[in-house]
């Protein structure tokens, strides 16, 4: 069993997607072992809770990015999410992890972001989006590297810009697309069907 371990910081609608897909059975092999979120009010630790699932707020005021991240790998490992064995999955996780902490976790932690990457990574891609006049937008399922939102792409979904969006608009329509592709990343992470080669990531069948 893969054991998965989910990092959040709001409203937790990518979370809840994975969750419904391993209780349907879509996801198999895979359970989410823990919810982690750094704001003791994100409503994802409801979600968590609702469906079951260990839920952890762990303050990160205070303490240094590295102490934060030593805290996160300890409540991950207890809870059975061992690096070079457990699945981390970051879900509208808002704080920036150091390097040590992605290298403990090397090709095991995925984030999802809500454009076409490499395009418009950070914070409010959909608005950046908008701002640039692209007619296609999207989300990308990544593993995670030190550089923010720059790591292999697993997945991608593009839908369309279309006239009179705002970023609320947008923002839903890609939401939709986000909540289908995390959900296959894992299933496909937990069917050992991910094959890394560089930057390349390829999906055998
Ligand atoms: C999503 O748009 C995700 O792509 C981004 O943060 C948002 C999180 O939303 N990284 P939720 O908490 O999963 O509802």
């Amino acid at each position: 069993m893969l054991e998965v371990g989910v990092l959040v910081s709001g409203r937790g609608s990518n979370l809840e997607a994975v969750l419904k897909s391993t209780e349907r059975g879509y996801i198999k092999g895979a359970r989410v072992a823990v919810v982690i979120s750094n704001d003791p009010g994100a409503r994802a630790l409801m979600v968590a809770r609702k469906h079951g699932v260990k839920a952890v707020a762990l303050d990160s005021s205070g303490d240094s990015r590295e102490a934060y991240a030593a805290k996160l790998a300890n409540v991950l490992m207890e809870n059975g999410v061992a690096p070079g064995k457990g699945l981390v999955l970051l879900a509208g996780f808002m704080k920036i992890l150091p390097k040590s902490f992605v290298d403990m976790y090397e090709g095991r932690m995925m984030n999802i972001h809500p454009s076409l990457l490499p395009a418009f990574p950070g914070i409010r891609a959909q608005h950046q989006a908008l701002s640039h006049g692209v007619k296609v937008a999207g989300c990308t399922v990544h593993f995670v590297v030190a550089d923010v939102d720059a790591g292999p792409i697993i997945l991608q979904k593009a839908v369309p810009v279309l006239d009179g969006d705002d970023e609320d608009a947008l923002s839903a329509r890609i939401l939709t697309q986000e909540h289908k592709l995390y959900p296959l990343a894992v299933k496909l992470f937990a069917e050992g069907r991910l094959r890394t080669e560089g930057r390349i990531v390829r999906r055998e069948e």
